[in-house]
């Protein structure tokens, strides 16, 4: 069964799978860290870094936390949530952004860290969240809906990865 945990120095070797898998594909809707620089220091490297990020404090970054996705000791995803709403947020990232390793993805697990992940959401206080979802990301969008994705509208969007692209804007609200 697979669980969202906070980041931790026994899966570190797993994320830097994960991030490897993500980045041979060439994966541009969800960018990892880049895992040459994910040593046996990397951990206590970023610890405070992520830490600041979970209160606000890294400048030009909206308040995140990251989770990992494990299974049964395999790591399978990771799966960041934004508290916030910020222009970053509205505009570009949304309040989610998560990925499955390749090698793992279209076996259920992507809709289960969403599901997981909009409980995390209601745990951390937050009554709806945005995902913003590039026009082409069609399995992405087809779990969003799933989840009970309200389309609101679609705008225009650019970042280096994808470049100009259309980005859908859905609504999830978290019922009580
Ligand atoms: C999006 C992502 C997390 C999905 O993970 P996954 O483990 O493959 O997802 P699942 O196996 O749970 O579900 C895939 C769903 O897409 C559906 N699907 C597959 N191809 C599809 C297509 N071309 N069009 C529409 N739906 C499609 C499958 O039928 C399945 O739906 P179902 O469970 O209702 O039958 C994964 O593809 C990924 O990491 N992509 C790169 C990063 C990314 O896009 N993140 C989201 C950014 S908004």
């Amino acid at each position: 069964m697979v669980k969202l945990i906070k980041r931790c120095p026994e899966h570190v070797m797993g994320y830097k799978e994960f991030c490897q898998e993500l980045y041979d594909n060439h994966v541009t809707y969800f960018r990892p860290t880049n895992p040459k620089y994910i040593d046996d220091d990397w951990f206590s490297r970023t610890k405070s870094w992520y830490e600041k990020k979970e209160r606000g404090l890294v400048e030009g970054s909206p308040v995140s936390f990251h989770y990992w996705a494990i299974d049964n000791g395999r790591f399978i995803g990771e799966f960041q949530l934004r508290t916030d709403f910020p222009e970053k947020v509205m505009m570009e990232i949304g309040s989610i952004g998560y990925a499955v390793r390749v090698s793992e993805q279209g076996k259920g697990y992507g809709s289960e860290i969403l599901r997981l992940g909009l409980q995390l959401a209601k745990q951390h206080g937050m009554r709806k969240v945005l995902l913003t979802i590039n026009e082409k990301n069609k399995v992405s969008i087809h779990i969003c809906e799933k989840l009970g994705g309200i389309w609101q509208d679609t705008i225009e969007a650019y970042n280096d990865a994808e470049g100009h692209h259309l980005l859908r804007r859905y609504w999830i609200t978290l019922l009580r």
